[in-house]
């Protein structure tokens, strides 16, 4: 199916333009929705937070770091169908899960999730199918890769986002990695923000405190799980 024929939100020029510089064929085309149900589990993936900064900051572009099933993606891309809005969100993800998906082969939600298919995960079909279930194909751009290979690809061809959210690997050195990474990747008066800031069993909040201290940066927090940082 050629891509203008794909279920449509909105789009614009620039969108397809992001789409094809990832994707020489768009990830949606062909795929065989045999034996799939929507399923959009996710961790706060719905909260007030993700609307407020979306009509504080109006994106164009807004980039996701860790996207899972989809779930915080699909709350902020049905916003912005509703706001009438062309923004386009960015999903970087592996899909292959972080280290608390592959420590408990019994955890019914974190393992089981990945649905690993000869030892290796098919999360990401699910991601996709939930997608396309909700028409949000040209506005959820799939980028499957490690958040760091992925924010040298982003500043090689010059992409900066108003909006980041950063839900990735929840480990300390990786957050903070992250942190490096992806402020440098969000425009003037853009906001990064993420999740489980109030969390004490994930690394988030040491690390956004370190890197924060560190700029001088004031971090804000909202919604008792949520950190804010404005970039001036
Ligand atoms: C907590 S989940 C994301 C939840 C999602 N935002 C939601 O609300 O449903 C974390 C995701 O980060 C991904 N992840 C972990 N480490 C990563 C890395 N270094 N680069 C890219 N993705 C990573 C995992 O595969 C997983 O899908």
């Amino acid at each position: 199916m050629p891509l203008e024929q794909l279920p449509s939100s909105s789009s614009s020029k620039t969108d397809m333009e992001l789409m094809r510089a990832i994707h020489s064929v768009n990830p949606y085309e062909g795929f065989d929705t045999t034996g799939f149900r929507y399923d959009a589990q996710g961790w706060n993936s719905e909260r007030q937070v993700f609307k407020d900064l979306i009509d504080q900051v109006c994106p164009q572009l807004i980039i996701e770091i860790g996207s899972w099933k989809g779930a915080s993606a699909i709350f902020m891309g049905e916003y912005l169908r509703q706001k009438k809005s062309s923004c386009l969100i960015l999903c970087v993800d592996t899909w292959l899960g972080g280290l608390d998906s592959w420590q408990d082969p019994k955890n019914s939600i974190r393992y089981t999730a990945l649905k690993l298919k000869q030892g290796y995960p098919a999360l990401y079909y699910q991601f996709l199918f939930n997608v396309i279930d909700r028409r949000l194909t040209d506005r959820i751009i799939p980028f499957p890769q490690t958040s760091i290979i992925a924010s040298r690809w982003l500043k090689q061809n010059r992409v900066e986002a108003d909006l980041i959210y950063i839900d990735g690997s929840h480990d300390e050195e990786d957050v903070y990695l992250d942190l490096v990474h992806y402020l440098e990747l969000v425009k003037k008066g853009g906001v990064l923000f993420g999740d489980d800031y109030g969390d004490a069993a994930t690394g988030v909040k040491a690390a956004v405190d370190r890197f924060a201290g560190e700029r001088s940066l004031a971090v804000e927090m909202k919604e008792d799980q949520f950190w804010v940082i404005s970039k001036e």
